[in-house]
């Protein structure tokens, strides 16, 4: 067939020819020309208009009736749903809060066609007809974690509850690194020196987390369990929560193998052809589905009672010793030896047929792993334990990407508090008013804090916001707390200076009036009144929005391990790059601006704004393009178009630069790559040259006021 080159994705010109090119694409994703909707209304307006209790009783009558076109094991889609919700949620990474079910990204490439998730095309598209019943009442990625909920709820067993409020996207995600194989099930990404590639989490490409027959492939219980922990701690699961998740899933449904995948299975959806209609795998074996189906090639069941909650799951794996074996389709699985009568598992299709229980060698590391065991056995010996367990630990899983509870939609949000979603107490004091706001800016202003100092110290809070998994920001002032207060990036000693300057104003402010400020937004407000005063500086009068609604967290509120993970090691706003970061500065510039949600205009207009605010990592002279330092200006655009500047690395890696004048040979400047990109990229320049323009000198002053206040407030959700 001829084709169309400009209209096929592999074909992308730039692409192919730089492939190292900046995607700045990823600060478009999503945009509104791809929502069909015309609706001003918000998902979270359109949830709320949901029966819930309706949909719930839909969902399940729709579990528990077979169709014709995808026969139900044991008649029931339960387990089947719940495989698509785990993973929906299993493929996020807490390294960088990516991946995860708050999208709905299980139906677009690559997800749709991973090998992991063989025929969960047919899950989704037998919640179609709830789908189409409720619209935009419920997005695909509720749906989806819903409907595991249900399943097991169906099956008998007691959910922590439910939080709606997954937004769904309309394209799959560029901003995500899945690996860097160009095979499926190819492992490149484990070193010796450094283990797994960081932020990755499962140890095959394609997987959501581990292979189930053992490390690539080998049936070995023992590096199956080493591979298991290190997945799923990097999905932020402790030994606990891992085991009760894997024993709670694999209690209910089967694995299906019933042959030879390479020879009876099609290519996956995003390669099928046009008459499959999205949908991919096709099987040619018998009757290509029920007895038949060919899904991971593993086959069998786990226990007895594969529609039932029970702990049948883990009493089986403890009583029997275990048999390697294939499945009819090739793959390694291990059955029990001379199982009883009574735990032998029904066939999913044929009446009153039985057949011996199977276990995955991911199964068996449950019990062969030293401290997996220790584990297992208390959930075996206290079922109310393991119950509780994996109630939580399916919540957690299922709802870690969402952010704050405040995020939380629907009728069965659970009241407690968990450590996991960062909570910060609710405001129950008078916040302050207009007349007070002013009467806190003269006092901020009457301190010997600098203005760089003061906008450092507001970034430093807000700029940890990452909208992958809607954790940091300023809310909380947590960074004044561990770890956040002693990264290197946020400069602890100045830090604390400037912190115990706010706090004193704070604390005589609230001694004196009836209404009371938060240190989290005092830190902000600082930071505000040092840029109108950087505006003034340049020559224009600007009010700084400010709204005060944030308040403080304690540090027994505060996760620090998991916080941890929200440390930079580049902040190229800042020009701060971690000593031995081989990653070059322009990309973990795009990292951070793509977590900022900024477009590429406000990313250009914060970093040329901040360098000349003097906001750089230890004062650092890097990208300072102004004699005019505090002043806020367009210097930095309209240096980095001088044509009399001329740029050399001063260093092998080329990371860092100095600017010589071609007329007199006088040192002018120094930059990074993360400033000297907006030069040379060519898109980037188009966004430098508009800010270096004669006629847009104040467009300039009020988008970076608009970008910095749009940080500022990036973890306000009362307002989407
Ligand atoms: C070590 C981690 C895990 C591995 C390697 C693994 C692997 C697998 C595989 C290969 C299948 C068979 C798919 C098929 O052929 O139809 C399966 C099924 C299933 N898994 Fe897991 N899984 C893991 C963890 C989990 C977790 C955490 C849950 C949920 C909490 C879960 C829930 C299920 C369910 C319900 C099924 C049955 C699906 C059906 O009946 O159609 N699994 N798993």
């Amino acid at each position: 067939m001829k084709a169309y080159k400009h209209t096929l994705l592999g074909e992308n010109e730039v692409a192919k020819w730089w492939p190292n090119q900046l995607n700045l694409k990823i600060l478009t994703q999503n945009p509104p020309a791809l929502k069909p909707t015309h609706s001003d209304e918000s998902y979270k307006e359109a949830f709320t208009k949901l029966d819930f209790t309706q949909l719930k009783k839909d969902l399940e009558q729709l579990m528990t009736h077979s169709v014709a076109w995808w026969p139900a094991d044991y008649g029931h889609y339960g387990p089947f749903f719940i495989r698509m919700a785990w993973h929906s949620a299993g493929t996020y990474r807490i390294m960088d809060g990516r991946g995860g079910a708050s999208t709905g990204n299980q139906r677009f490439a690559p997800l749709n066609s991973w090998p992991d998730n063989v025929n969960l095309d047919k899950a989704r598209r037998l919640l179609w007809p709830v789908k189409k019943k409720y619209g935009n009442k419920i997005s695909w990625a509720d749906l989806m974690i819903l409907a595991g909920t249900v399943a097991m709820e169906s099956m008998g067993f007691k959910t922590y509850g439910f939080g709606g409020g997954r937004e769904d996207i309309w394209e799959g995600e560029e901003d995500i690194y899945w690996g860097n194989e160009n095979e499926w099930l190819q492992d490149k990404r484990h070193t010796k020196e450094n283990g797994l590639d960081n932020p990755l989490a499962a140890v095959q490409m394609g997987l959501i987390y581990v292979n189930p027959e053992g490390p690539n492939g080998e049936p070995n219980a023992l590096a199956a369990a080493q591979d298991i922990r290190e997945s799923f701690r990097r999905m932020g699961m402790s030994d606990a929560e891992t085991i009760a998740l894997i024993a709670g899933g694999h209690t209910f449904g089967k694995s299906h193998g019933a042959a030879n995948p390479e020879k009876y299975v099609g290519p996956e959806p995003e390669a099928a052809p046009l008459e499959e209609q999205g949908f991919g795998w096709k099987n040619s074996y018998g009757k290509a589905k029920g007895a038949d189906t060919i899904s991971s090639g593993l086959e069998g069941a786990w226990t007895p009672t594969p529609t039932k909650w029970d702990n049948s799951y883990l009493e089986i794996l403890f009583k029997y010793e275990w048999n390697l074996q294939k499945s009819p389709a090739g793959a390694w699985q291990w059955v029990p030896i001379n199982p009883q009568e009574k735990d032998l598992t029904p066939d999913a299709h044929i009446a009153g047929k039985k057949e011996s229980t199977i276990m995955f060698t991911t199964d068996l590391a449950l019990r062969l792993d030293p401290e997996f065991e220790k584990i297992s056995r208390s959930f075996l010996e206290d079922p109310k334990l393991f119950a509780q367990s994996f109630a939580k630990a399916w919540f957690k899983l299922t709802h870690r990407d969402m952010g704050p509870k405040s995020r939380y939609l629907g009728p069965e949000v659970p009241q407690d508090d968990f450590l996991w979603q960062d909570p910060i107490p609710n405001i129950d004091y008078t916040l302050v008013n207009d007349e007070e706001v002013q009467e806190l800016k003269t006092k901020i202003l009457n301190t010997s804090l600098s203005i760089s100092q003061l906008l450092y110290t507001a970034w430093s809070s807000a700029s940890t916001f990452r909208n992958s998994d809607k954790r940091g920001g300023a809310n909380g002032a947590r960074v004044a707390l561990s770890p956040q207060n002693g990264w290197e990036v946020n400069e602890p000693q100045q830090l604390q200076k400037v912190l115990q300057a706010l706090t004193a104003i704070q604390e005589e402010f609230n001694a004196r009036h009836e209404s009371s400020i938060s240190l989290a937004d005092i830190i902000i407000l600082a930071g505000n009144t040092a840029l109108e005063e950087a505006v003034k500086k340049g020559g224009y009068e600007k009010t700084v929005p400010f709204t005060p609604w944030r308040n403080d967290a304690t540090q027994e509120q505060t996760d620090v391990h998991s916080f941890s993970y929200l440390e930079p090691t580049g902040d190229a706003f800042r020009n701060y790059l971690q000593t031995g970061c081989e990653v070059p500065a322009e990309q973990l510039l795009l990292d951070k601006a793509q977590q900022l949600t900024l477009s590429v205009p406000e990313m250009t207009v914060l970093v040329g704004g901040m360098r000349v605010l003097g906001v750089n990592y230890n004062a650092n002279p890097y990208g300072v393009l102004t004699d005019n330092i505090g002043a806020l200006s367009n210097d930095f655009f309209v240096n980095l178009t001088d044509m009399d500047i001329e740029w050399r690395p001063l260093n092998e890696e080329s990371s860092l630069f100095e600017g010589k004048s071609h007329s007199n040979g006088e040192m002018k400047y120094k930059a990074t790559r993360a400033d000297l990109i907006f030069g040379s990229n060519s898109q980037l320049r188009a966004q430098t040259e508009f800010y270096a323009q004669d006629d847009t000198k104040e467009q300039f002053i009020d988008d970076f006021i608009a970008a910095w206040h749009k940080v500022m407030d990036l973890d306000r959700f009362d307002r989407i």
